[in-house]
């Protein structure tokens, strides 16, 4: 039983073998349908628990399409209806009865600290599908498709992120930018710099991490152009005021001309004012087969989480 927490707590061998499975897995699919099962059925008879605290369009959607492909099946708790949510149980009951009555569990939460409560008392797979400070799954998933796109190691890529630098995705995208040694250039406003404790994980372990405070600088060279929403889900922030902080930090075409000719453009979504319509839905854009590709992605995760990764 494997749990998928943070990228930082897996090694670099198994992400590497997650993706490879994921690539096999697709590559099986061509021309059937989204609901066909997975001819080896690995999950068959499997239950994967699902339980939202925020919202989510593309993770819910991904996680489901990938249990039932794998042969399982998934259910979703509402959080609201729960007796967790009043005070009327503990975390501790909650964690057993879903342990008992399911075989994984994804939570996506408000608070990291829930996940290790979960944790604690579980006995199943837990994997984190968002919390305020990683989204792990995302960059795993964003990583196999640069790489199907660009059919090259990302090792061998320059990958730049504009935007908020302290965020659940760049954190994530800055763990796995050691685990799979690619070199990561940043642009932010310096109030919105990577969190420090970070950056000394990064630097112990060798990592290829620079910031700047100038798009031009971070942009240029780069093979992956990415961003995130300025105003995250668990941000309790002034919304104008970081909004107007980010105001020069926008991609439009002038930032993708600083990249390479052939340079994409990837974002996690949901969007906001950080990315100009034009480059959203220009030909560098891939938004759409990066937000697919997380189906592929999630069922390596379960079968990593089962211990059935071949
Ligand atoms: N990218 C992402 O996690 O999307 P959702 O919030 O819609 O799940
Ligand atoms: N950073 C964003 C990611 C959304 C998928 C948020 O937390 O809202």
């Amino acid at each position: 039983m494997n749990h998928f927490i943070n990228i930082r707590d897996i090694s670099s061998s198994i992400l590497r073998k997650i993706i490879m499975d994921a690539k096999k897995r697709k590559n099986k699919r061509k021309k059937i349908n989204t609901l066909d099962q997975d001819k080896d059925k690995p999950l068959k008879g499997k239950l994967l628990i699902q339980m939202f605290e925020k919202s989510s369009l593309r993770t819910r959607l991904s996680f489901t399409i990938a249990i039932k492909q794998l042969s399982g099946d998934e259910l979703t708790l509402r959080p609201n209806e729960l007796h967790l949510s009043k005070g009327t149980e503990s975390l501790p009951d909650t964690a057993k009865i879903i342990s008992t009555f399911g075989n994984a569990f994804m939570l996506r939460t408000d608070n990291d600290k829930k996940i290790n409560e979960f944790k604690k008392y579980m006995t199943i797979p837990i994997i984190n599908g968002l919390s305020p400070s990683s989204h792990p799954t995302q960059v795993l998933s964003d990583i196999y498709t640069i790489e199907e796109i660009k059919k090259k190691p990302i090792s061998m890529l320059n990958i730049c992120w504009v935007g908020d630098a302290n965020n659940n995705v760049i954190n994530s995208l800055i763990e796995a930018s050691v685990k799979f040694s690619f070199k990561l250039k940043i642009a932010c406003p310096k109030k919105y710099e990577p969190n420090k404790n970070l950056l000394n994980w990064v630097k112990k372990h060798k990592g290829k991490v620079k910031i700047f405070n100038d798009i031009k600088k971070a942009a240029e060279k780069s093979d992956v152009i990415f961003t995130d929403k300025v105003i995250s889900m668990n941000d309790k922030v002034n919304r104008l005021r970081k909004l107007k902080d980010f105001k020069n930090f926008q991609i439009n075409s002038k930032v993708m001309n600083f990249a390479k000719s052939d340079a994409i453009f990837l974002h996690c979504l949901p969007r906001g004012p950080e990315v100009s319509d034009k480059v959203f839905f220009g030909k560098q854009s891939k938004v759409w087969q990066q937000a697919l590709n997380r189906i592929y992605v999630q069922k390596s995760i379960l079968l990593y989480c089962f211990g059935k990764l071949r």
